[in-house]
């Protein structure tokens, strides 16, 4: 039995979890579970990262000790887990003491061995990300992640011989090309290592400035960097030096993360675990961002989206395949709901929901419900059949490969593939030839087939999956399941099994226009103007969004018809301005230009000017439809031109 180890970073936990986490740990809980149906035996690592200046800034903002922080905003993560179907082995914080414990083993074995030494250094500190930056590294002076001005610091410290392990990095890394994937990021990497001598690596932190560590244990009056503390938290968790975990799961170690963290996980970590005399992780899974708009989603920015409303919202399951889908491993990906839906409708209501609910079905109209015996194949039975075996195979192929999109995307060739085998072999003609020999193999081979979709799919939507075979008839268990086997294997359905009657796994939904991401600022601040917590209802605007619109008063000078257009009017209008202003209509199948002219109406007058077929329009007037005609917004009386609509 081959072993699998995957983790997350540690997150600091400085702000409560959002969808970036929120990705990370599904995709981690996908791979440890696909791992788990290819026969792995598997360990599943996360956890929270509880040290450093940031968590001591964040506590005191909130008037609370790092200690009541912690255990707040911790539980935050580890709470949020179990409803995203996550389900992790462990969950460490560095702050416990199993882990302080190992942080200090592994600081005096490099310590013994003279790769730790006492020195003086200044550079440029980003107290944002917890680590100095070299002049190089600086955009216009400034820290490029968080586009501030670093502080310079200068004090005496304690720093690990990190160049020291240069060239054996860049042997590791060229000797292993699946060290550092997928390939950009092993690119970036050896670039980065072959630009210049890497300089050693600070370590400790003077408790004169910061006592929220872990103690140096040669030195009292330090405590760890934060880095060095963090990144040994992977062989914590399994009991480092003498555990039998170590022995088992550290030679498959898969670590993913975004590439925001790429150098301490590609650089830091190997050559800190060199020099402890420990082997190298096995992968660095390293993926991209998700965007707002074309921003970065992150705490410091404000613009998060809440993995747990999105889930609530919409669907774990849903949420889960989006997510997987969406993001072509390493790159970026934009977030948005509207996305969300569009995939929710298409991939899961469509295709995989209608080819559940339409063979569930007629196996209750054609069989009683009852899984049919297969007869003879025919052509078109051979070649579904060959389409689920690539497809199946590709699925497995590029999840092993870390390429979840695609895998997925090869998943849905099967998938689609049966909705067109169903209206190729036409099932109800067959029914009403009484064909019943020919209709019961055109049904074993969409259930079959649906049941290898149904077990593809527990990784990354455990529940769904588990409902779809529970349709089917079947009783989940993760250790009778062999993966690899599904490919070539043929009939694990037994003929007889009852399957449901009915299916409804993902409804379709429509796409509401409420914001996705979380107005935080805004709020904030509207929340203390009014002493008062808003929440927003969809659909309704603040009393400042309806003032926005300026509405006035205007009286119709002139109409022509439009010479391009026949549904469209130039109207002139008075509105109590300087000049006429021109505003084109679609009101030409309702009103002559002499039954609009003289009439008062209300008029948008500061909406943005458009061209419509080629006529300037600088506002709009407002109508009523009213069954197939159409009335005009006026006045009871006369009143004069300009005045403001409220
Ligand atoms: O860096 N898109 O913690 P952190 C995708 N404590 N993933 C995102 C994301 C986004 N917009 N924003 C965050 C730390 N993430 C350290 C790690 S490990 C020994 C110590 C995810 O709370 C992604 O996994 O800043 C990223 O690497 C991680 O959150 C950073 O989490
Ligand atoms: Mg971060």
């Amino acid at each position: 039995m081959d072993s699998f180890f995957i983790t997350t970073p540690i997150y600091y936990v400085n702000a409560k979890p959002h969808l970036g986490h929120a990705y990370t740990t599904i995709l981690a809980d996908s791979m440890n579970r696909f791992h788990k149906l290819m026969g792995d035996d598997t360990f599943f690592l996360t956890g929270t990262d509880e040290h450093g200046d940031k968590i001591v800034q964040a506590a005191e903002k909130g008037g609370q000790t790092p200690r009541e922080y912690v255990d707040d905003i911790s539980s935050l993560f580890s709470d949020l887990w179990p409803n995203l179907q996550i389900e992790n082995d462990d969950f460490i914080r560095t702050t416990e003491e199993r882990h302080i414990k190992c942080v200090q083993g592994v600081l005096q074995k490099v310590y013994d061995k003279g790769d730790i030494y006492f020195g003086e250094y200044g550079g440029h500190y980003c107290f944002g990300c917890e680590r100095f930056y070299t002049e190089k590294e600086l955009e216009d002076g400034k820290c490029p992640q968080h586009e501030t001005v670093p502080e310079y610091i200068a004090e005496k410290n304690y720093f690990f011989k990190m160049s020291k392990y240069q060239d054996w990095l860049i042997g590791h890394i060229n000797a292993n090309p699946d060290f550092i994937r997928p390939e950009r990021y092993r690119n970036e990497v050896l670039s980065l290592l072959k630009s210049g001598a890497l300089e050693d690596l600070c370590i400790s932190r003077p408790k004169t400035r910061l006592e929220w560590g872990i103690e140096l244990p040669f030195d009292k009056d330090f405590v760890t960097y934060v880095w060095f503390d963090a990144l040994i938290n992977y062989i914590t968790a399994l009991d480092y030096p003498k555990g039998d975990k170590f022995k088992q799961f550290w030679p498959s170690a898969n670590h993913l993360v975004a590439k925001d963290i790429l150098k301490p996980h590609a650089v830091f970590w190997p050559t800190m675990l060199k020099a402890a005399e420990i082997e190298p992780y096995q992968n660095l899974n390293v993926h991209g961002y998700w965007l707002i708009k074309d921003t970065k989603m992150s705490k410091s920015l404000g613009n998060v989206v809440s993995p747990l409303e999105m889930a609530q919202k919409y669907g774990v399951n849903a949420f889960r395949y989006f997510l997987m889908r969406e993001m072509s491993f390493g790159n970026d990906s934009s977030f948005s709901e509207e996305a969300l839906v569009g995939r929710l409708n298409a991939d899961l209501a469509n295709d995989l929901g209608n080819l559940f609910s339409r063979t569930l079905s007629m196996t209750h109209k054609y069989f009683d419900g009852l899984v049919p015996a297969q007869g003879a194949e025919d052509e078109v039975d051979c070649a579904i059949k060959s389409v689920g075996r690539a497809s199946m195979a590709a699925f497995q192929q590029n999840f092993i490969d870390v390429k979840f999109s695609r895998g997925l995307e090869a998943l849905w060739e099967l998938v689609r593939g049966l909705n067109k085998y169903i209206d190729t072999t036409q099932p109800w003609a067959l029914y009403k030839e009484e064909n019943m020999s020919r209709l019961g193999t055109v049904m074993y081979v969409l259930l079959e087939n649906m049941r290898k979709i149904a077990v593809h799919l527990w990784p990354v939507m455990p529940e769904a999956s588990e409902s779809m075979l529970a349709q089917l008839g079947i009783k989940f268990h993760p250790e009778k399941i062999n993966l690899k086997g599904e490919v070539d294997v043929w009939g694990l359905l037994e003929h007889g099994t009852e399957v449901a009657s009915k299916s409804n796994l993902f409804p379709r939904v429509e796409f509401e226009k409420t914001p996705p991401v979380e107005k935080k600022k805004k709020v904030a601040k509207a929340a203390k103007k009014t002493k008062e917590v808003k929440t927003e209802i969809p659909g309704i605007i603040e009393f400042p969004d309806f003032q926005k619109v300026e509405m006035k008063i205007g009286t119709v000078l002139s109409v022509v018809k439009h010479p391009d257009a026949d549904k469209l009017l130039i109207v002139k209008l008075d509105t109590g301005e300087d000049e006429p202003r021109q505003v084109v209509a679609g009101l030409a199948e309702f009103f002559t230009p002499e039954q609009l002219e003289g009439k008062q109406v209300v008029v948008v007058v500061n909406l943005k000017p458009r061209k419509l077929r080629g006529e300037v329009s600088q506002g709009m007037i407002l109508a009523v439809r009213n069954g197939d005609g159409m009335e005009l917004l006026t006045v009871t009386a006369g009143v004069a031109n300009g005045c403001q609509v409220s």
